[in-house]
């Protein structure tokens, strides 16, 4: 596995807005969306292409086109949802599949809510989208659901990160590359990222 951290000045200034906390719902969920975008040029830089030839108002061109290789986002409810659009923008043609776990409060193990990923999972590069890696627990539930479902090729997009949630997906996915725009310091208490920038979900959706 790998953990990339993506330096981009774009990305590391609207990382900054986000984590103001005067930055009001509407741009956050606007920069939420840009930044997802942003991400997404990044983690799918290793996408194959063919050569084709196109016409052009003046001639014939060779160029490259997308490899037939198919895409699937996935949403981790629910600030997931936040980066949907962003990275829709850039890929149109990719299928989302969502999921939503609950920490069942007697064993503490994530239990699946609700799953529905499309039928072919199994020929798509996945792409997990969940804002903040903090425990891990989430995300690394959400890396097995998938697999469960037959997902074979996954990534991870994450906007913050911390070492625990980092350490516990390496342990339990070393197959799942993770992209994030930086790693902070730990978690507090009540497994918030420190500094980080609050609860995203709440932060994206004007739920406090
Ligand atoms: N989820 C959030 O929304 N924020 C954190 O800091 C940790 C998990």
């Amino acid at each position: 596995m790998g953990v990339t951290v993506l330096e981009h000045p774009l990305i590391q200034h609207k990382l900054t807005l986000l984590r103001d906390k005067s930055t009001g719902g509407k741009e956050f969920r606007e920069v939420v969306g840009e930044i997802a975008m942003l991400m997404c040029y990044e983690a799918t830089r290793d996408l194959t292409l063919d050569e084709i030839e196109v016409e052009t108002p003046l001639g014939f061109a060779k160029s490259k086109v997308i490899a037939g290789k198919k895409l699937a986002f996935v949403p981790v409810l629910r600030a997931g949802l936040g980066m949907v659009d962003g990275m829709l923008r850039l890929v149109p043609a990719a299928k989302v599949a969502h999921i939503g776990l609950y920490r069942d409060p007697e064993t503490l193990q994530p239990v699946e809510y609700f799953c529905k990923v499309p039928p072919d999972i199994s020929e798509r590069d996945c792409i997990i989208l969940d804002p903040m890696i903090a425990t891990g627990g989430t995300a690394s539930a959400s890396a097995q659901f998938l697999k469960n479902y037959g997902a074979r090729s996954i990534k991870l997009l994450c906007i913050l990160a911390a070492p625990p949630g980092l350490e516990k997906l390496e342990k339990e996915h070393p197959d799942v590359d993770i992209f994030t725009c930086a790693i902070d310091g730990g978690l507090d208490a009540h497994a918030y990222i420190i500094p980080g920038l609050g609860d995203a979900g709440d932060r994206i959706f004007g739920t406090k």
